[in-house]
């Protein structure tokens, strides 16, 4: 039987494009997936960020012209990862081309643009759109979400989600456009590594209603790279204090707490994303710190002594949203997070997935841009703002 090929082209072949790219190359690993991706082409206005790429066998075109792949029939799937400045150009125009897009976050540069790219979406139908966003499909996180669902938990008491750096605690590196609010946005930090941390409480159904954020900007000036100094005026840190109605009706309070921390200058942290929820029955937690381990909060008949509050330790396997032939009990990795959000995003584009989890919705990374822009109200009045 011939499995369905699936043209797939990359607009920035900087970092993330390259680690898509290596993704693509592993896809035998998966099994009874509905199609076979091919990179069949790559844009980047570098010429040198182009070379790696002549290494990839399916490679057929490299170009400095993004609309070279907009208008190439080779091309079905465009994968988008440049500076949030031009998110809202590149990714208007690959979408009104009707080719599928797996976009980057944050999905425009701020909430005006992100609207603008709602609306292509909107006006454009026969366009797949997805946004990027990996990590919860560690296999922790994917038990961690499922346990969560199935009601375990009893009333959610609170939650906590967390995405935090140390790139940036080396106060001499020098700046880059992920440090300057004219390419990173007014949001910054949240620009960065925020769609990290909603995405799951966004898919569970938690929309906050209010913020109460704290943002620190903590280096305000960094060396240029070129013996001078520039203004690094991004926000490095933010923790948003926000507040989730309750789904469940019967819920004894109208809200629950949900605390979220995005931080570049977290001292020792090098790429930690976390998840801990706890509620009246139960909890969970799960830290790509620990990448094997899911915590789970349970009552535990302890004999000789009665009932005990534990929080157990499960391994969590290889194994996330769709099957590998790795073995079941083996590690789990970043690149393989890369891998299972792409084996989503094509079974899904397929209408394949099977109400299992998949990437960010564009109404997900949108709502993101409502929520940074009342973190960045609530910081200048100092006060609670609605979302
Ligand atoms: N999902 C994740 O875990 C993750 C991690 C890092 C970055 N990102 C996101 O990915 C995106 C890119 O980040 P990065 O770290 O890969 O950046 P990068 O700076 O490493 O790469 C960007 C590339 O885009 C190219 N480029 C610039 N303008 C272009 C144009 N008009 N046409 C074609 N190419 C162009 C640059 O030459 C560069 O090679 C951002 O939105 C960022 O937030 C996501």
């Amino acid at each position: 039987m011939s499995v369905k090929k699936v043209g797939v082209s990359i607009i920035g072949g900087g970092l993330m494009g390259r680690e898509i790219a290596a993704a693509l190359s592993r896809w035998s690993a998966l099994i009874d997936h509905p199609v076979v991706p091919e990179l069949v082409g790559v844009a980047d206005i570098n010429p040198a960020a182009l070379e790696w790429f002549k290494t990839v066998p399916t490679v057929e075109i490299l170009t400095t012209d993004y609309h070279d792949l907009l208008s190439d029939p080779r091309v079905d799937v465009v994968y988008v990862a440049v500076r949030h400045d031009l998110h809202e150009q590149i990714y208007t125009d690959v979408i009104r081309s009707g080719k599928s897009l797996l976009a980057e976050k944050p999905f425009g540069i701020d909430g005006k643009a992100a609207d603008a790219i709602m609306q292509a979406v909107n006006e454009t139908p026969e366009s797949f759109v997805r946004c990027s966003s990996e990590i919860p499909f560690f296999p922790g996180a994917q038990w961690a979400i499922n346990y969560i669902q199935s009601g375990a938990l009893g009333q959610i008491i609170e939650a906590r989600s967390s995405f935090l750096h140390s790139s940036d605690f080396d106060q001499e590196k020098a700046i880059n456009w992920k440090r300057q609010v004219q390419f990173c946005g007014e949001a910054g930090v949240m620009n960065d590594l925020g769609m990290h941390t909603f995405h799951v409480p966004l898919r569970l159904g938690w929309k906050p209603s209010s913020v109460y954020a704290v943002l620190q900007n903590i280096v305000p000036q960094r060396p240029d790279g070129k013996g001078g100094i520039a203004e690094c005026d991004t926000w490095d840190n933010a923790t948003l204090h926000l507040s989730v109605p309750h789904k469940d009706k019967s819920a004894t309070e109208e809200t629950f707490p949900l605390t979220v921390e995005v931080k570049r200058i977290e001292p020792g942290e090098k790429n930690t994303w976390l998840l801990e929820v706890k509620g009246t029955k139960g909890g969970v937690r799960f830290s790509t710190k620990n990448p094997k381990t899911v915590e789970v909060f349970a009552l535990v008949d302890v004999p000789g002594v009665g009932k005990e509050q534990s929080w157990q330790r499960i391994d969590a396997g290889s194994q996330s949203v769709w099957p590998t032939v790795t073995g079941g009990i083996f590690e789990f990795g970043f690149s393989d997070s890369i891998l299972q959000m792409w084996a989503a995003f094509l079974a899904e584009r397929e209408g394949q997935l099977g109400g299992k989890f998949g990437p960010a919705l564009p109404e997900e990374a949108a709502l993101t841009h409502k929520i940074y822009a009342a973190a960045i109200a609530s910081q200048e009045k100092q006060r609670v703002e609605k979302i």
